[in-house]
């Protein structure tokens, strides 16, 4: 019995597929490397070398059908899928067919070989402006960007499949703000180009590899007017998964993977300068266009249901985030 990882070879599934090895799974991980490195996967062998790879597009039914007649699939984690916002707003219908595209076929060749365990890759942009800490039960809001809305319609389209087919069991995990990388060094967050997200901004501006970090407005409603985040270490994220396949259970269940607590950006720089005793230059400029002020979870839920909490804190994900960085 094989799980199979759909972008095993991207940031958060690596880290995953260490998890689930630990715990002496084996895997089945597909990838096409429209955003990870085949590096990734010498680097995953010195860790545990319990899997195979195929470099299979998820959206192509008949490369998946050959997988899933090759192993015995007892069930998938779907991560694979495009996450830049701002792209998606610029390349809209790549995000659709990607993301959406692959859940649909992932999901039905999931029916067609009996595979009943399903573990989807969500976000928690799909609560949009929201009161926090978001919780599950809340009603959606539109998103504002077409990333966002893949994350929804994916989720809805895996709750009618589960309406049709009352023995499949999905767990729909919705992530905070993934950051840091394995204790070890070897994997951790590799962007191309110029990254978007905060925490390796502040690696590559602490390298010198950046001239200083753009902090993105300090006008918000916050302590100290810039933007809060519910930042979660990649490796406590990974647990969170290993903890939602191991408690499938027929029907939907929806988790936020979170910490609870909200850290600003400037609290962030503020602790990576102290676990690291390395300065981040930064200039205050004006908001990005389409981010919320403050986004954190009640993560209360996983914790009664699945038994798994995060256990890392922030200074735990700065000092592994620029351990990764200066070993790449
Ligand atoms: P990532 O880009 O590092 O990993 C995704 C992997 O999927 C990549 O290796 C990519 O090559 C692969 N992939 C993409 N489309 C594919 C396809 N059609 N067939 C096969 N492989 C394909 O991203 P990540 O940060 O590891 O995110 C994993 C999942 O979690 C994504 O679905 C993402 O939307 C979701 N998510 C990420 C974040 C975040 O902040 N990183 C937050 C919320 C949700
Ligand atoms: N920020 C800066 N400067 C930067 C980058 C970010 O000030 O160079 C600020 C942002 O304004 C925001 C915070 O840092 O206040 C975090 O921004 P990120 O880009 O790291 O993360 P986001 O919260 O915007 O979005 C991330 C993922 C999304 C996902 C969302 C879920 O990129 O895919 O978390 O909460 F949907």
């Amino acid at each position: 019995m094989k799980i199979l990882i759909t972008g095993g070879a991207g940031y958060i599934g690596s880290h995953t597929c260490v998890a689930l090895m630990e715990q002496g799974y084996s895997l089945v991980i597909l990838d096409n490397f429209s955003n990870s490195k085949p590096a990734v996967l010498d680097k995953l062998r010195k860790l545990n070398d319990n899997f195979v790879f195929y470099n299979v597009d998820v959206t192509n039914e008949e490369a998946l059908e050959r997988v899933f007649s090759n192993h015995k699939i007892d069930g998938v984690i779907h991560f694979a899928g495009y996450k830049a916002v701002g792209e998606s707003v610029a390349k809209p219908l790549n995000y659709y067919i990607n993301n959406v595209g692959s859940t649909m076929i992932l999901a039905k060749v999931c029916q067609k070989y009996n595979v009943n365990k399903f573990v989807f890759s969500s976000s928690a942009t799909v609560y949009g402006e929201n009161k926090v800490p978001f919780k599950e039960e809340m009603e959606l809001l539109p998103t504002t960007n077409p990333y966002g809305e893949t994350k929804a319609m994916s989720e809805r389209i895996l709750m009618d499949v589960a309406k049709a087919n009352p023995n499949f069991a999905v767990s729909i995990l919705r992530y905070f703000n993934p950051v840091g990388a394995h204790e070890s060094g070897l994997i951790g967050e590799d962007p191309n180009g110029i990254p978007n997200n905060l925490m390796p901004y502040i690696t590559k501006v602490a390298k010198g590899e950046l001239e200083k970090l753009r902090v993105f407005g300090n006008d918000y409603p916050t302590p100290d007017g810039t933007g809060i985040r519910d930042y979660i270490h990649v490796m406590d994220l990974a647990e969170g998964h290993v903890a939602a396949y191991k408690h499938l259970r027929k029907g939907v269940h929806i988790y936020n993977l979170g910490t609870g607590k909200g850290t600003s950006v400037l609290e962030l720089v503020h602790a990576f300068e102290k676990a690291n005793g390395i300065k981040v230059p930064y200039e205050i400029v004006e908001r990005r266009p389409g981010d919320i002020a403050i986004c954190y979870a009640d993560a209360s839920k996983a914790e009664r249901e699945l038994g798994w909490k995060a256990k890392r804190d922030i200074i735990d994900m700065c000092r592994d985030a620029w351990r990764f960085e200066n070993l790449t």
